[in-house]
């Protein structure tokens, strides 16, 4: 890996938020514990709270030992010499001095190391309520703390987090607005599932190999599905959940870009534009539904009291700071198309929820039953058990092809099996943490992984088009379900209706 060694200084924005404590420092310090850090790296906290940077150091350093996939102890000199790395600048986020003083701090700790005149690359991340994306951006544009995009000695590059929009208005807002102040090529706008292993796999799995391309068509494939499903509530989210919703939290972003690098055509290669160059035109060839085609192929759900594994969960309604008469879906599953050349007539189905019985993403590629149904035993055999591609994402990593085999004995009667793949039978390594990978390819300056302006708008075109149906048709149910459960009886009834059904995950 190529490693960038000039000193680096990282700004966290929200630092003593949720996301800070349990993923972002810990990954910042697995990048370091591996040597993959630029040499000289500072990382400052930014948020509103008053806090010394003896007190931010002692936070960080408790959410290092909680969280860290290395398990680290407080004395190890690892976290030490890390924690030794970090520094608190309290301010506001609408207010300019505060941004000065961060300026001015950044300046200090640069002197302190690299004398007078020294300069460090800067990266942002502003990890933060979307409402303030802006406002950060244009602050720090007005107090002279981003390099132009041409230096070719220092950069400055932002990775912002998701929920980038509410809707396609308000994602081409802050996109104009951001870019007013930022080039293209230092936004990083960062979805965390395409820094997840399995999924980066997905690539290699389609384009490292020959043997699936031929297949990945229309012509072989009856249908993809993908469910992403969690075990837990909203927990202590209710309010930023109530205002969002399955549809604009997993579908637009996760889901989509699954889809994206499921659909692509081959890029030329493996570089940032190319591979976005790809997955922009499978989100631009979503067909956009009208109202009578959403009341038909989605389905909204909303958990109500019930258990997973044995522990209760009570309903979203009662869950802190969601409105009593909320009518914000908890569970959505879709039946879509993507119209283009290799995918016409090819439906794809997602379904997403909370609350349902167990955490697990997996990916079906369905293949078409063979033309002739040839070992039809009077009804006693299992031909019907179509061949199917399983790429499971999380947890237990592993792909899984199904094909039907004959029983051994006179008749001629098959049965399906499976051949699997598990990573962790192959890979004893841990595998890194998604924003590890993520947040070392911002400082790299590889953008493969990020999502480009047209990605957003393409998702939210889609998703917007889906919502104004709901909203349009306000008659149209939010059907419960009972937690622990796979969702409302409509989202098999929306895949019985095609003659198909759910994988059983
Ligand atoms: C986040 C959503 O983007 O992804 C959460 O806001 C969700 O609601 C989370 O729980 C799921 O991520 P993962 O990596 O646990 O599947």
């Amino acid at each position: 890996m190529k490693m960038d060694i000039r000193p680096t200084t990282i700004v966290i924005f929200g630092a003593s938020g949720d996301l800070a404590k349990r993923k972002l420092i810990p990954a910042l310090f697995q990048i370091y514990k591996e040597g993959l850090m630029p040499s000289e790296t500072k990382i400052i906290g930014f948020a509103r709270k008053e806090m010394s940077d003896d007190v931010f150091r002692e936070l960080m350093q408790e959410s290092l030992v909680k969280f860290s996939r290395s398990k680290p102890t407080t004395d190890s000199d690892e976290v030490q010499s890390f924690i030794g790395k970090l520094y608190y600048q309290q301010g506001h986020y609408d207010d300019k001095s505060s941004f000065e003083s961060l300026a001015l701090r950044v300046g200090e700790l640069e002197k302190e190391l690299h004398g007078e005149d020294a300069i460090s690359n800067k990266l942002y991340y502003l990890s933060t309520p979307p409402q303030v994306f802006f406002n950060i951006v244009s602050m720090l544009g007005q107090t002279g703390q981003i390099a132009d995009y041409h230096d070719p000695e220092f950069w400055t590059r932002v990775i912002i987090e998701k929920p980038f929009g509410r809707d396609l208005e308000s994602a081409v807002a802050l996109n104009n607005n951001v870019r007013s102040v930022l080039h293209e090529s230092q936004i990083y706008r960062i979805d965390h599932y395409l820094g997840k292993e399995t999924v980066q796999n997905i690539l290699a799995f389609r384009f490292g190999n020959s043997i699936y391309e031929p297949l990945w068509n229309r012509r072989y494939i009856d249908h993809v599905q993908i469910t992403v499903a969690e075990a837990g509530s909203v927990g202590g989210r209710g309010g930023y959940y109530d205002h969002s919703g399955a549809l604009r939290d997993m579908v637009q972003n996760h889901m989509l870009q699954l889809l994206a690098l499921i659909a692509m055509e081959p890029p030329s290669s493996f570089a940032p534009k190319a591979v976005r160059d790809e997955k922009v035109k499978v989100l631009s060839s979503l067909r956009l539904y009208n109202d009578s085609e959403i009341k038909e192929h989605t389905v909204r759900g909303q958990y109500a009291t019930g258990s997973v594994a044995g522990k209760k969960i009570t309903d979203f309604l009662s869950e802190k700071d969601v409105a009593p008469d909320s009518r914000t879906e908890t569970f959505v599953a879709l039946k879509f198309f993507v119209d283009n050349w290799r995918w016409s007539g090819v439906p794809f189905y997602f379904r997403t929820g909370k609350a349902l019985p167990k955490r697990i993403t997996e990916i079906t590629i369905q293949f078409r039953q063979p033309p002739l149904a040839m070992f039809d035993n009077g009804g006693d055999h299992n031909q019907s058990t179509p061949n199917q591609l399983s790429i499971r994402v999380q947890p237990n990593e592993a792909i899984r092809l199904r094909f039907g085999l004959k029983i051994p004995g006179q008749k001629m009667i098959l049965q399906p099996n499976e051949m699997e793949f598990c990573y962790s039978d192959v890979f004893q390594a841990e595998q890194p943490e998604a924003y590890e990978r993520l947040i070392l390819d911002a400082i790299l300056g590889d953008s493969t992984l990020f999502i480009r302006h047209d990605e957003v708008d393409a998702a939210w075109t889609f998703v917007d088009k889906i919502l104004n149906g709901w909203s349009a048709q306000d008659r149209l149910p939010v059907l419960p379900y009972r937690a622990g459960t796979w969702g409302p009886v409509a989202s098999d009834d929306l895949m019985a209706r095609d003659g198909r059904s759910w994988a059983k995950l």
